[in-house]
């Protein structure tokens, strides 16, 4: 690691009172000296939490916007712009407002994968780490529009028995992680956990080829595997979260299915960037208070569940 980089940042850091918050797919030295790491659900939590004048946030475009809704008086920056999203970009405002109009009874779920715009037209949000948890508390005769994951909305129905209208969207890295790879991988690790996250496309196909299958969230993955008694899991995401597994259960073996499972939104972000981020105050990241203020009330709802 680059100390002199690394020194730079934390001095800077501490200058202007800043955190940085990174995703568990950031790159292992983003993730080294990041104040906190997580999935999307813990780390809303903790951009709602913080004291911090400033966030450095270190994943992309939707999160660092979650935590400028959850912070209208904050400063929040993105290291670098491009840092997008396949999967929040299947679906646009007018979508869900067109949905909304052929069912004027029914409530939008939006998976925390979608822009601010999406956020505010929705009724509750959504991670993966709460998703079958809020849609089983929603009111039984309405009904519900989830967006943007087809896969992660399959899981729900299955989990909750609830039939959904579902937006077909998929994210490149998840979708492209399929059943082969799956089965070839399991085959050479017979005695291995199995962890996936619910945005797979084998979805319901990998139930079948192991029932005792977890289907979890980044977060589920790092806590259920420091206390399983396996030794070895084989590990169905993208291929950042094993810095984590790894660091956090030394001792233990994680296979990925995909080593080529690489979003390449999340590794735009390097030390480099959030150095410049620092030093230039950029990229702001600021979200219209009007669709804020809608787009705050799915969030916070989103935020007490799980
Ligand atoms: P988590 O909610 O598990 O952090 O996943 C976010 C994400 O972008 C998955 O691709
Ligand atoms: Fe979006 Fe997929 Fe990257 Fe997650 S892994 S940020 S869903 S493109």
């Amino acid at each position: 690691m680059n100390k002199d980089l690394v020194g730079q940042i934390l001095d800077l850091k501490r200058e202007r009172n800043a955190i940085i918050l990174a995703h568990s797919y950031q790159r292992d030295e983003v993730q080294d000296i990041a104040d906190f790491v997580g999935d999307s659900l813990g780390l809303s939590r903790e951009a709602a939490k913080t004291d911090a004048e400033v966030i450095v946030f270190a994943g992309v475009h939707f999160m660092a916007e979650t935590a400028a809704i959850l912070n209208p008086d904050k400063t929040v920056l993105i290291p670098d712009v491009e840092a997008g999203c396949s999967l929040a970009d299947t679906i646009k405002a007018a979508d869900v407002q067109s949905w909304k109009d052929d069912n004027p009874d029914g409530l939008v779920v939006a998976y925390v994968n979608t822009s601010a715009e999406v956020k505010a037209l929705s009724d509750v949000c959504v991670t993966s780490a709460n998703a079958v948890e809020v849609v089983s508390g929603l009111d039984q005769n309405r009904p519900i529009f989830f967006v943007p994951d087809m896969f992660l909305g399959a899981h729900v129905e299955r989990k909750t028995g609830r039939k959904m209208h579902l937006w077909l969207g998929e994210c490149h890295v998840h979708a492209g992680i399929g059943e082969r790879e799956i089965n070839s991988k399991l085959s050479e690790h017979a005695d291995a956990e199995f962890l996936i996250h619910p945005e797979c496309s084998c979805g319901s196909a990998c139930l079948y080829l192991k029932p005792d299958a977890k289907i979890m969230s980044t977060e589920g993955m790092v806590r259920h595997s420091q206390t399983s008694d396996s030794k070895e899991f084989v590990v169905a995401t993208e291929v950042g979260i094993l810095h984590r597994l790894q660091r956090y259960s030394p001792n233990k073996n994680f296979f990925p299915v995909k080593e080529s499972a690489v979003c390449e939104y999340m590794k735009m972000i390097t030390l480099e960037k959030i150095l410049d981020s620092l030093v230039k105050n950029q990229f702001k990241v600021e979200v219209s208070p009007d669709i804020a203020d809608k787009a705050r009330r799915s969030l916070e709802s989103m935020i007490a569940v799980g």
